[in-house]
C-alpha cells in the first residue's frame, strides 16, 4: 500500500507517495516553499494543498522540525513560535480529511536510514544526525527509537550545538569544511561520552555534498553518511504513519513501539 509522505522544513514542504514495499516514492516529489510567517494554518493549508496535488485519500505521515509528542508541537526553534501547543494531527487532518500521524523531522530521518538506509540490519546504539537549518537528532537501540531526543540544543562552549555546527551555521559564518568538521567532531565526541554509539549516521540537507567533509569527521564510532538524502524525511514520515494511521497495519501494531522492521507483507 501506499502512504502519502509530507516533509515540512524551514523553507519547503516536500510531499509523495510511498510504496511502503518498496520505499520508493510513486510519483514526482511535490513542492510547496513553505509559507512566511510559518504559523499552523498556513503551514497547514499548504499540507492541504500538497495532498490536493495527489488527490490523496488515505493515511499521511507528516515531518515536523520541533518535538511533537502525541500529535502536539512543544518547541519551535525555526518555525512560527505560535506552533508551540498547537495541536499538528488535529489541525491536519481537519485540512485534509485524512488520518495523519506527525513526528520529529529528524526521528523521521532516522527511521528511514534504519529501515531502508545506512541504518539497515544495524544493531546496538545508532545516532543519526541531520545537519540543515538546525542540527537534528534520532536514536536507535536495536532498531526503536527513542523520539525527540534534541541533540541539536545540547550546549557545546555556551552555545547551543546547532547554533554552532549547523548546516546554516557554515554558511552564514562562511566556514571552511574543515573548520565546520571540528565543531562537528566536538559535538560528536560529546555524544560519543554521554551514549557510546556504534554508529553515526550524518544526514540532512548537507549529506549532498558529503564527499567534501565526510573524511574530516573523527569518533570512535564508526561514520557513515546517509543514503537517502533528500526523501529521508517522506519517506520515514510515511513509514511511520504505516505503524500507527494505516488501517492495513494499525491492528497488528497497536502495541509496538515504532519498530523499523522493513513493511514486508504490509
Ligand atoms: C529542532 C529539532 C529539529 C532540528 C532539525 C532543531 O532546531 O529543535 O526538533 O529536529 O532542528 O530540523
Amino acid at each position: 500500500m501506499d502512504v502519502l509522505g509530507i516533509d515540512i522544513g524551514g523553507s519547503g514542504i516536500k510531499g509523495a507517495p510511498v510504496n511502503l514495499l518498496t520505499g520508493e516514492l510513486s510519483a514526482d516529489r511535490h513542492r510547496i516553499p513553505t509559507p512566511d510567517p510559518s504559523t499552523p494554518e498556513n503551514v497547514a493549508e499548504v499540507v492541504a494543498a500538497v495532498a490536493r496535488h495527489f488527490q490523496w485519500q488515505g493515511p499521511i505521515g507528516c515531518t515536523f522540525p520541533a518535538i511533537v509528542r502525541h500529535g502536539v508541537v512543544y518547541t519551535a526553534a525555526n518555525v512560527h513560535k505560535s506552533w508551540i501547543g498547537a495541536d499538528a494531527v488535529a489541525l491536519f487532518e481537519r485540512a485534509t480529511n485524512c488520518p495523519v500521524r506527525v513526528l520529529n523531522d529528524a526521528d523521521a530521518a532516522g527511521l528511514a536510514e534504519m529501515v531502508l538506509g545506512a541504518g539497515k540490519h544495524r544493531k546496538g546504539v545508532v545516532i543519526m544526525l541531520t545537519f540543515g537549518t538546525g542540527i537534528g537528532s534520532a536514536i536507535f537501540v536495536e532498531g526503536h527509537l527513542l523520539p525527540n531526543t534534541e541533540f541539536g540544543h545540547l550546549p557545546i562552549r555556551g552555545k547551543d550545538a546547532e547554533h554552532r555546527a549547523s548546516a546554516k551555521v557554515r554558511d552564514d559564518e562562511k566556514l571552511s569544511w574543515a573548520q565546520w568538521a571540528e565543531r562537528v567532531n566536538e559535538f560528536l565526541a560529546q555524544m560519543e561520552f554521554f551514549f557510546s554509539p556504534d554508529l553515526f549516521i550524518i544526514g540532512g540537507g548537507v549529506s549532498k555534498k558529503q564527499h567534501k567533509f565526510m573524511h574530516l569527521l573523527k569518533a570512535e564510532a564508526e561514520i557513515v553518511p546517509a543514503q537517502l538524502l533528500n526523501e529521508a524525511g517522506i519517506i520515514g514520515a510515511a513509514l511511520a504513519a504505516r505503524d500507527q494511521v494505516a488501517p492495513l497495519r494499525a491492528e497488528a501494531t497497536a502495541a509496538q513501539p515504532a519498530a523499523v522492521e522493513p513493511a514486508q507483507g504490509s
